[in-house]
């Protein structure tokens, strides 16, 4: 089927046509063969059976009768830019020797108490994780349900304690082009940035992830640990992060950087805001069939009214 790219780094169409080829393309997979190649020396890595700390459904996550996507899917239908273009890649080439234990983040900015953690060792501080399941919603108009293990990011914002000054938090996913051969690609400013503003961060669906249904996040999930913005589309959840920074000014972000007038900053979302190129009325259930299993799109998500107070007076098409 037909993609309509006029930038190889604009999201493809996936809403109307699967997900490989368009411009550009080649030129990323250049520089990733390349790496590969490279990235074969590396020793094989198997991670660690995680934290160790109990961990239940919370009851009020838990969606229910709602179907869960199958783990098979959520982990092998994934966007993970810098391991690949199209939806199978992450979880073949994420898995090639790229260590993500032991990993260490650093909270910074605008903060009393910055500090730098090994993972596990922040998990222990924050005091553990719980299960919640949250819906999933791709930019792209695909969507899944995920039982997620992690914390509420709340905590780690109240440990870090924040100055009067900090408005937003900026989110960094990992940079590491030597191991990982799509970050020597020019076509995207790596790393990947996101952000929220305070009051979104301090919600209570927003979430610091580490596992998904019981087990480690895998690399291809975002290992160790990334943001889940349930709410959001999907790409507000950068993924692997290396760093969560206090800051006073609405902090750049990859995707709203390259696209403004596609990804805006907020991306809620929004049935009653369609993409420039795509309806976002409705939504591809994965898992459920091609052509079975579309669904209408909720506004938030579903979590309207979770969330709906933290935009009151703002224009949401505007600020899409
Ligand atoms: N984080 C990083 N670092 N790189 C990415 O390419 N893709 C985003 C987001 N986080 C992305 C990322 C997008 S577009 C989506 S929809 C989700 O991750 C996908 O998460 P999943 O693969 O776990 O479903």
């Amino acid at each position: 089927m037909h993609i309509n790219r006029k930038h190889s780094w604009q999201l493809p169409d996936s809403a109307v046509t699967p997900e490989s080829q368009y411009l550009g393309r080649r030129k990323f997979l250049k520089a990733f063969g390349l790496g590969l190649a490279a990235s074969v020396a590396l020793p094989a890595v198997s991670r660690a059976a995680t934290f160790g700390f109990p961990d239940s459904l919370n009851g009020g996550y838990s969606l229910a009768g709602v179907k869960l996507t199958s783990y098979n899917d959520v982990t092998g239908y994934n966007n993970f830019y810098e391991w690949g273009l199209d939806k199978g890649d992450p979880k073949v080439n994420a898995n090639q020797g790229w260590k993500t234990e032991p990993w260490t983040i650093q909270i910074g900015g605008l903060c009393g108490k910055p500090g730098t953690y090994n993972v596990n060792d922040l998990v222990k501080t924050i005091g553990g994780i719980e299960q919640r399941n949250y819906r999933h919603r791709c930019v792209e108009a695909w969507s899944m349900v995920i039982p997620w293990d992690g914390f509420p990011l709340a905590k780690l914002v109240t440990m870090a304690e924040p100055k009067p000054e900090a408005k937003f938090l900026q989110f960094t996913s990992f940079l590491d082009p030597k191991n990982c051969p799509g970050q020597q690609s020019q076509d995207f400013p790596w790393p990947y940035t996101e952000g929220l503003t305070l009051a979104e961060a301090t919600n209570e669906l927003a979430f610091l992830a580490t596992g998904i249904y019981g087990k480690p996040l895998l690399n291809q999930n975002g290992a160790p640990i990334r943001l889940v913005v349930p709410w959001k589309y999907g790409f507000k959840g950068a993924k692997s992060l290396m760093h969560i920074d206090f800051v006073a000014n609405q902090p750049k972000t990859l995707w709203n950087g390259m696209a403004p007038n596609e990804y805006g900053f907020y991306a809620n979302v929004n049935p009653e805001v369609d993409h420039p190129r795509w309806s976002q009325k409705t939504e591809r259930v994965i898992g459920a069939g091609f052509f079975g299993g579309r669904q209408p799109t909720l506004k938030f998500n579903g979590y309207e009214k979770e969330v709906a107070a933290l935009y009151t007076g703002l224009d949401l098409k505007k600020n899409f």
